[in-house]
């Protein structure tokens, strides 16, 4: 199947490792150019030499914290620019709060929920003029499960963003604008946060893997395919969609 991504330009929000870098490998593969941004300077200059160097396209990339507002915007109007458009636009970056203080909570806020509203707003104008553009936001399983930690941000933040994604597509599909949500359940890739909690903590790691159906954890190429497909032209008759990416872990009909 042709993704129909050849020459497609995308943004990734915290694309320099993980979930959003796999995407980012991915996407360049198909034929994309990729704008990507992350914190660490060094983390984004070794994944966009390792994109730029793939394909077709180019690659771009910035050091931006998404808890800054202004910086986030600036980051969206600098990629738009670079890549010379937008079709697709991905908001993976998460503020991780499992602890729940006042800290985690507005962490959540700024970077889950209003680094992806502050890049639809910059990128509004530039979505509707592109022939096939998506919105496509990175939940968690934790928006519709307790997974037995104490209450925190991370879950509700991640609950928001699905009302806000359908919102989107109530009022954007009419310009050709798709916008979804993708949860993953626990995704294992080198140097991860499932990685660590294997090596500290085995025991725990094989009970979660004992209670996923096909016996062990996603991989970040997996979710990558996952996210590529509804991303692209290829997905689009998916809109307002609430794709549970976990290989069965969420044991609940919906
Ligand atoms: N991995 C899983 O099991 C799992 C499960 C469910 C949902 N998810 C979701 O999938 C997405 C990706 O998760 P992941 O496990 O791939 O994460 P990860 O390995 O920790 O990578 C996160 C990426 O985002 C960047 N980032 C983090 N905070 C940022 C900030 N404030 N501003 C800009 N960039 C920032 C990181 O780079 P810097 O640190 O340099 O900023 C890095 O490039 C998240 O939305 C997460 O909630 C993951």
């Amino acid at each position: 199947m042709d993704l129909e991504l050849s020459g497609r330009k995308a943004l990734i929000t915290g694309a320099s490792r993980g979930i959003g870098r796999y995407t980012a490998e991915l996407l360049r593969r198909e034929g994309c150019s990729v704008a990507i941004c992350a914190r660490d300077p060094a983390g984004v200059d070794d994944a966009v030499t390792a994109l730029d160097a793939i394909g077709d396209g180019r690659a771009f990339g910035w050091s931006v914290d998404l808890t800054d507002g202004d910086r986030t915007r600036a980051f969206v109007r600098d990629a738009i620019e670079s890549l010379g458009g937008l079709d697709l636009l991905i908001h993976n970056a998460s503020g991780f709060d499992l602890v729940g203080d006042e800290a985690g909570w507005e962490r959540s806020f700024q970077v889950d929920m209003m680094a992806g509203v502050r890049a639809v707003e910059e990128a509004l104008a530039t979505l509707q003029a592109s022939e096939e553009a998506s919105i496509t936001f990175i939940g968690s399983m934790a928006s519709k499960f307790h997974f037995g930690r104490a209450p925190s941000s991370y879950g509700p933040a991640k609950a928001a963003m699905r009302t806000y994604a359908n919102e989107l597509a109530q009022s954007y599909g009419r310009d050709g604008i798709r916008a979804n949500v993708i949860s993953p359940g626990a995704v294992w890739f080198p140097g991860g946060g499932w990685d660590r909690r294997k090596r500290e903590n085995p025991k725990f790691y094989a009970g979660v893997e004992k209670s996923i159906p096909l016996g062990r954890l996603g991989t970040g190429e997996e979710l990558a395919r996952i996210i590529a497909f509804v991303a692209s032209p290829a997905g689009r008759w998916i809109n307002a969609a609430h794709i549970v990416a976990d290989g069965g872990q969420v044991a609940a009909v919906d």
